[in-house]
């Protein structure tokens, strides 16, 4: 294996940090190796929130669905959609285009999440942890208040990052699913029933006969799909979404 392929199988989200800070040198690297990710039409259609501010991270923690770590973490990056930057930059040229639509929101979302990913492996290549806060996507109102954040730029990724404990490095990282189960030929090929839960018995046991998919399933649905949080980032996203419709 490489060392490219290799840093990428090591990789596991990382929350819990050395009390070590991360100097302004690296933390650029990592910035300017995220810069250099693919982008739509090379339109770089996202903005990164540096977050130094210790109020602003505990106020964050909480809005995130209450995840204490991540007012512990020295780093914490939020990467923007940003559909606002090259709407401003057209009307500096005295143009009157149109309000940015669903597919400009699509669009930038990728943009700030390849850049993200960037961010991510170049952190762990310099070894430092990191983890997504997918929970950012949760309480619109209070989050655009506090990142000052306008009708066209949505948050798509925030990253904690910091040096990890010893504890962090030795955990194992969780399974992944086979390769069959992820992948179809030329259309895709919807997986139903029987397959479905073999596909998950062989991720989280590797032996049929003493895993309890029917528990499993049920608590897992329970606290992820149906919990308080799924339905708040839901109702969060959808307000997000309103000014991209009109
Ligand atoms: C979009 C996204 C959102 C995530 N949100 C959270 C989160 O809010 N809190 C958390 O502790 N981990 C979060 N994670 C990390 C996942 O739990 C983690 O990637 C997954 O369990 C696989 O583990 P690994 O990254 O260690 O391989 C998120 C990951 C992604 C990609």
């Amino acid at each position: 294996m490489n060392p490219t392929l290799a840093q990428l199988w090591e990789r596991k989200s990382v929350r819990v940090f050395l009390d070590r800070p991360v100097d302004d040198a690296t933390r650029n690297e990592i910035i300017d190796a995220a810069i250099q990710a693919p982008s739509a039409g090379n339109q770089n259609l996202y903005a990164i929130i540096d977050v130094r501010d210790q109020a602003v991270k505990d106020e964050l923690a909480e809005l995130c669905d209450h995840q204490p770590f991540i007012a512990t973490a020295p780093v914490l990056w939020v990467f923007l959609a940003d559909c606002r930057r090259w709407l401003g930059a057209y009307q500096e040229a005295g143009l009157k285009p149109r309000a940015p639509g669903p597919g400009d929101l699509l669009i930038a979302y990728a943009d700030a999440l390849v850049a993200a990913q960037n961010a991510v492996v170049a952190a762990h290549s310099l070894g430092l942890g990191s983890c997504y806060i997918g929970d950012i996507l949760e309480n619109r109102e209070r989050v655009a208040a506090l990142l000052n954040l306008d009708d066209y730029t949505v948050p798509a990724a925030m990253l904690v990052m910091g040096w990890p404990t010893e504890h962090q490095l030795k955990r194992p990282k969780p399974p992944r699913p086979a390769r069959g189960d992820l992948v179809s030929v030329d259309r895709y090929r919807r997986r139903q029933g029987r397959e479905l839960r073999a596909s998950i018995v062989a991720r989280e046991s590797g032996a049929a006969a003493s895993f309890d998919y029917d528990g499993w399933m049920r608590a897992f649905c329970e606290r992820k799909y149906e919990s308080d949080f799924a339905r708040e980032m839901n109702r969060s996203a959808a307000a997000y979404l309103r000014p991209f419709m009109e």
